[in-house]
């Protein structure tokens, strides 16, 4: 009796995982002997493929590929890769009874009895058609939006940047024919003056661009602080209503930094000009320097930076805005008004310069942009 129990132990098991394999009906799963013939179908080969056990049993696999690739050997080359690496798995086009097609992640497994002898293999079919036909939504979706935010940063590009530059060839196309018609020395002299500025400031925009697409290369080198602010000063001379104030407040002992100190001074440059932008007429615009240690807590950076804050109490920076501030060609300003590349540069200068940048604002209260760029170190030569 005891030994009869047993026996029959294997063949309720059997029957047990033939009920489960039949139940399943969202994966077709059937066995093939070691030529590709169908031995077993189960539900869900039959809802998936649309034939019956008996219409297939018996029928080599190759009923369900399409002509093309039955024409290129797929099955056979399917069923001789599980056969001499034990597994095969393929993703492809199916055909149903019907005649219509389905997309199918297929796995062949290649079953052997204990003894190592190849008994079959197991046939496990998913109906992914859903699945690649989202997959290939999005990614059309991706495409479109990639295409469209292409053409959105050209039409700003050409709106914005060839407005600008055409402006300053207003300028100077207008002020050279007057000098050309004039005899007046001073009228001439300010007329030259004009072409200058103009010339200098299209110079000034594509290097802010240049140095945004990475084609610079930035000379790093020992940079003090407070004599570039003295030289920015000077450029602000005129630049800054006189209602507005530029306060200065750099910690005793500030270290060197270790940057391209023309760069830096265009950057400043940039963030004050912004916060002047923010404000009405008056206000205050500070500038903040002091050391710091950082332990990974910036755009996880490491050791010894400068830390330079431009604050102002300007009218600040509306949430949904923030997100976009260092796109190349974002502003908020008037046509033509802005060429959107400033905080652009910014972000691209810090980047390069082994530094960060962030930006807190509160709308209505002001604005305050942190600069962190490392101490300059005796014992690391600079890149030139
Ligand atoms: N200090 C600030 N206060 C309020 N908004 C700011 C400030 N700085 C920047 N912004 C916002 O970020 C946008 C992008 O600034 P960015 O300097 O890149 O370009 P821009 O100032 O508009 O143009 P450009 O620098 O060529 O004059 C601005 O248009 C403005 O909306
Ligand atoms: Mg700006």
């Amino acid at each position: 009796m005891g030994s009869s129990d047993r026996s029959d132990v294997p063949s309720m098991q059997a029957s047990r995982y033939e009920q489960l394999v039949q139940a399943v009906v969202d994966y077709a799963i059937y066995m093939l002997d070691p030529q590709g013939h169908v031995v077993s179908w189960n539900a869900g080969a039959q809802r998936i493929k649309g034939w019956r056990a008996e219409e297939v049993i018996g029928k080599h696999f190759s009923l369900f590929f399409t002509e093309q690739d039955r024409i290129d050997g797929r099955p056979a080359t399917l069923l001789e890769r599980a056969l001499s690496t034990g597994v095969a798995q393929d993703e492809g086009w199916r055909v149903r009874k019907d005649g219509t097609r389905f997309w199918a992640l297929a796995a062949l497994d290649v079953i052997r009895s204990p003894e190592g002898e190849i008994l079959g293999l197991a046939k496990i079919t998913r109906d992914i058609t859903d699945r690649r036909e989202a997959a290939l939504q999005l990614d059309a979706m991706r495409a479109q939006l990639f295409q469209s935010q292409k053409l959105e940063a050209l039409g700003q590009l050409t709106g914005g940047m060839a407005h600008d530059f055409n402006n300053l060839l207003t300028i100077i196309i207008a002020s050279a024919k007057l000098a050309l018609k004039s005899n007046d020395q001073q009228r001439n002299q300010r007329l030259l003056e004009h072409i200058l500025d103009a010339g200098e400031r299209g110079t000034q925009m594509t290097q802010q661009l240049l140095s945004f697409a990475r084609h610079r290369a930035l000379k790093q080198g020992r940079v003090q602080v407070l004599q570039l602010i003295e030289s920015i000063h000077l450029l602000l001379a005129h630049a800054l209503p006189k209602d507005v104030e530029l306060q200065v407040q750099l910690e005793e002992g500030l270290q060197d930094v270790a940057v391209d100190g023309g760069q830096l001074q265009m950057v400043l440059l940039n963030l004050i000009l912004n916060a002047r932008d923010a404000m009405e007429s008056e206000g205050v615009i500070r500038l903040l320097g002091c050391n710091c240690q950082l332990a990974g807590e910036v755009d996880d950076l490491h050791g010894a930076y400068v830390r330079l804050d431009v604050s102002d109490d300007g009218r600040g920076i509306a949430p949904h805005v923030l997100p976009r501030i260092f796109e190349p060609f974002f502003t908020t300003k008037a046509f033509g008004k802005g060429t959107g590349l400033g905080l652009s540069q910014v972000y691209g200068f810090t980047k390069q310069s082994n530094g960060a940048v962030s930006v807190a604002s509160v709308p209505g209260e002001g604005t305050c942009v942190s600069l962190y760029l490392p101490a300059f170190r005796e014992d690391i030569t600079t890149a030139n």
